[in-house]
């Protein structure tokens, strides 16, 4: 039987190994959207030539995103999962879109103004401007329903409705606006070493998800349960909150009445949630170390996703040539 298939389009940064944050906030939606959704998702290997890179460098992380994704569960059968630079017509789109965005529009883009500020002047390239037109791109050329995005590029999702709707009221109703999903329970992991923080990836505050059992065990024997003076324990809540994820509801419930009753022993709570994260990516570490060891596998699966993106994001384009009065 069919479900009730609503398309889902999703850019995929390359940012390093990913943590648990990351793997909480976009990666594990990811997964349950490919099964009830049409999904096309991309590595956003051309966004990420707008920072400083190295040629050596850029396939292999491309490569290595694509492995930690189907390690972990996302599916070939159920889903499209290719390189954004595979797929010309993201550019192609990207150039058109260009010509009817405004300056201004870009120049004001949160992200723009943060990263041409910290960044020296001779590295500041015409792609960090444009950055939010190709994403647009990326995005119409499938007709999406929805977008799976972190909170930090709903300003990108706001230009992309923008640059839509200008193209739609001077060409012709193409392009469907589509809608940024968000998930909030993401926001709230936090650093093991720093409570206060967002969990980001430096050093014993992340957990990787392809941390070894070793790895895990020992970062979270570091993980700070300081009480503060007014009463509240951030790191605390923070095991907490990632037990209520791993582990299982009744583990959660006892642990908090031995906080409440104060008989709570931190390390308990901790070798708890050590062995429920370790349990919870084992078959993750499994799948991962086989594919790292074939990548002509990951490759395949990259090169037929190409195909069947491009077939879709043609039939778009072709309809934005003609309206455009191209041939
Ligand atoms: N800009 C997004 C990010 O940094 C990545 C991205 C590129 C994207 N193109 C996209 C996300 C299209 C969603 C849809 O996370």
């Amino acid at each position: 039987m069919q479900k009730i298939n609503k398309t889902i389009v999703a850019g995929i940064r390359a940012s390093g190994t990913p943590h648990i944050g990351n793997y909480l906030g976009a990666m594990k939606q990811f997964i349950e959207l490919q099964e009830d959704n049409e999904c096309f998702f991309f590595i956003a290997d051309l966004h990420s030539l707008t920072t400083p890179f190295e040629p050596a460098e850029q396939l292999k992380n491309a490569l290595n995103i694509a492995v930690d994704y189907l390690a972990l569960g996302l599916d070939p059968e159920k889903c499209t999962l290719f390189l954004q630079s595979q797929v010309s017509e993201h550019t192609e789109l990207a150039w058109i879109l260009n010509c009817i965005t405004p300056l201004g529009e870009l120049e004001r883009m949160t992200q723009f103004k943060d990263k041409s500020s910290s960044t020296k002047t001779e590295n500041i390239n015409s792609g960090l401007l444009n950055y939010p037109v190709l994403m647009a791109a990326d995005i119409l050329l499938y007709k999406p329903y929805g977008v799976p995005v972190g909170e930090d590029q709903l300003q990108h999702m706001e230009l992309t409705r923008t640059i839509a709707k200008k193209f739609n009221n001077r060409f012709g109703e193409i392009f469907p606006l589509p809608k940024a999903v968000t998930n909030e329970k993401a926001l709230r992991i936090k650093s093991l070493t720093d409570p206060e923080k967002k969990m980001s990836k430096t050093g014993d505050e992340a957990l990787l998800i392809s941390d070894s059992p070793e790895e895990i065990r020992r970062k979270i024997k570091k993980a700070v349960t300081a009480t503060a003076a007014d009463g509240n324990a951030p790191g605390v809540e923070n095991l907490l909150l990632l037990l209520e994820q791993f582990g299982d509801e009744e583990a959660v419930k006892h642990f908090r009445s031995e906080i409440k009753n104060g008989t709570i022993k931190y390390s308990e709570l901790k070798e708890t949630l050590s062995e429920d994260i370790i349990k919870y990516f084992a078959l993750f570490r499994e799948k991962r170390a086989e594919l790292l060891n074939h990548p002509d596998q990951v490759l395949s699966v990259l090169a037929e996703g190409a195909i069947k993106a491009k077939s879709r994001a043609r039939a778009t384009l072709e309809e934005v040539k003609q309206a455009i009065g191209l041939l």
